[in-house]
């Protein structure tokens, strides 16, 4: 217990990630807001998480829903105010729950004054706070990269009126700042201080890997033609941006963090955003976090991939589900799946990141194709968190700005609390258990060698020793492991004596006998 104190919460606490737009909508205009979010923190500290990552809350014309701001100091008014926040935060600070914004600094939207004032002359004070480049000499643009959404377009834009082009690694609506430029650096870092002089307690870092870029600008090699820029771009002098912002969060006390989506296919080692401790405090390992698939071997392969890279001094992350892919509950197929799933990310070593509703078991929606929202194609892991049965299920109306996940009517969080063997039963069950339990929130991680089709590993701490088995069969498997089961995915033989065998997509955590 003395590293509890001495340990950084973001070691030991979990994240639940909210989509503020698909929380809880209190004013009727059928998109959640800060209200929503506020009114549910009681929820939240029963679950039993530690910190809330807010969704960008910010000032954006919602292209793409909040990650393109106009004003990273202001609420966009669709979520409430900066007193709604500071209100959120006072509350959520009192029940012991911290804070994290989503700070976008790769770009901002086209509407930001940065960028109107960028665009307005080659001479603007502020064109070089963005990349512009001159056409090729047949008018074409500067390289062929191309931007993440929409699929298959360039990513560059032509402004007809300084007749340049300004590149854009996501919509055209989301011009990329120069981050070799100090004045950018000085206005974010600005950003960064007003919020965390507000009492905020860090930032998910968006896109962090793409903040520092080539100048040279070079055309992607041929076989990686096509393939968006942003899932490739990875220059060592963003490793000298996040030593900086590093040393600004932490001046200020309690711990304040970091933590950053690193979203590359082809990336060295995604450690390598951590430094040596000196850059980000904590970094997403995506895409392999929300894409290995329900197989022994992919789990083993990454778990021990991820203890490799790490080693003791950079604490991993685990994400299953997020806001920009399908969820895993649809992914790996079966509620069952899900259970066992959610067991081994309260289990393994690192700090957990949930994405809200995932406690619920939600499904994708099935967006019809008027209902589109997204350039992206993101909207079916969007959809609103139904709260209780009924054609509303706990929102102010019946038709919010996406459909309602499958199975709202009994998978809600009015439904699943009121039934023990529920999802968000076991969930919260999970994160009580990993609250309680040093081996599992701070412990080592050893793989052991279970049966094919198993993944078993044991998580020991000075005083503690779990070990937890995975069945990603659908057949029963023996094992001859031996321990009194303190939790089972499926609530299946919870304070006895395990009996060998693990039920088809079973996860169980054991206790020594
Ligand atoms: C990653 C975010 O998670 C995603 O939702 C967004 O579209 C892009 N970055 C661009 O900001």
């Amino acid at each position: 217990m003395s590293s509890r104190r001495t340990r950084p919460w973001w070691r030991h606490g979990v994240v639940y990630q909210i989509y503020p737009r698909s929380f809880l909508d209190t004013d009727g205009d059928g998109v959640g807001d800060l209200e929503g979010i506020r009114s549910r923190l009681d929820y939240l500290t029963w679950l039993g998480v530690d910190a809330l990552w807010l969704s960008p809350i910010f000032r954006s014309p919602m292209a793409d829903f909040g990650y393109d701001v106009a004003d990273y100091c202001d609420v966009d008014p669709l979520f409430g105010s900066r007193a709604g926040f500071d209100r959120l935060l006072a509350e959520a600070h009192g029940r012991g729950l911290r804070v994290l914004l989503d700070w976008v600094p790769n770009h901002t939207s086209d509407q930001h004054p940065w960028f109107v004032e960028s665009r307005a002359a080659r001479t603007s004070p502020k064109r070089d706070w963005y990349v512009w480049r001159d056409p090729r000499p047949d008018g074409g643009p500067p390289n062929g990269w191309s931007a993440a959404f929409p699929p298959g377009t360039p990513a560059w834009t032509f402004d007809a009126a300084t007749a340049q082009y300004y590149l854009h690694l996501f919509l055209a609506a989301q011009p990329d700042l120069d981050w070799r430029n100090p004045a950018v650096m000085a206005a974010m870092e600005a950003v960064l201080r007003f919020w965390l002089d507000r009492g905020v307690d860090g930032f998910r870092v968006d896109v962090v890997h793409a903040l520092g870029k080539d100048p040279a600008m070079p055309d992607e090699p041929p076989h990686l033609a096509g393939i968006p820029h942003a899932v490739l771009n990875e220059h060592p002098s963003t490793h000298g941006i996040l030593r900086r912002l590093r040393r600004l969060v932490d001046d200020y006390p309690g711990d304040r963090m970091l933590v950053g989506e690193v979203w590359l296919l082809l990336a060295r080692s995604h450690a390598e955003y951590y430094g040596d401790g000196d850059e980000l405090h904590l970094v997403f390992d995506l895409p392999a976090a929300v894409q290995t698939p329900w197989d022994a071997d992919a789990w083993r392969t990454r778990v021990a991939t991820v203890e490799a890279s790490h080693g003791a001094t950079r604490w991993p992350t685990w994400v299953l589900s997020n806001h920009d892919g399908m969820r895993h509950r649809s992914r790996f197929g079966s509620e069952a799946r899900a259970r066992a799933a959610a067991l081994m990310l309260l289990t393994l070593r690192g700090t957990p990141f949930l994405y809200a509703g995932e406690e619920l078991g939600l499904e994708d929606a099935a967006i019809a194709p008027d209902e589109v929202r997204d350039p992206g194609g993101r909207d079916g892991c969007r959809a609103p968190i139904p709260w209780a049965s009924g054609p509303c299920h706990g929102w102010p109306r019946a038709d919010p700005w996406l459909p309602w996940p499958p199975d709202a009517e009994i998978r809600n969080v009015e439904a699943e609390h009121a039934d023990p063997a529920s999802m968000l039963h076991l969930y919260r069950r999970a994160l009580h258990l990993r609250r309680a339990t040093s081996a599992l929130s701070e412990g080592t991680l050893t793989l052991e060698h279970g049966p094919p089709g198993t993944l078993v590993y044991e998580r020991t701490s000075p005083d503690e020793r779990r070990r937890v088995l995975v069945n990603f069969t659908d057949a029963p498997i023996a094992t001859d492991a031996r321990g009194r089961v303190v939790l089972a995915s499926d609530g299946a033989g919870e304070g006895a004596e395990f009996a060998g065998t693990l039920a088809p997509d079973q996860a169980i955590v054991l206790a020594p006998a």
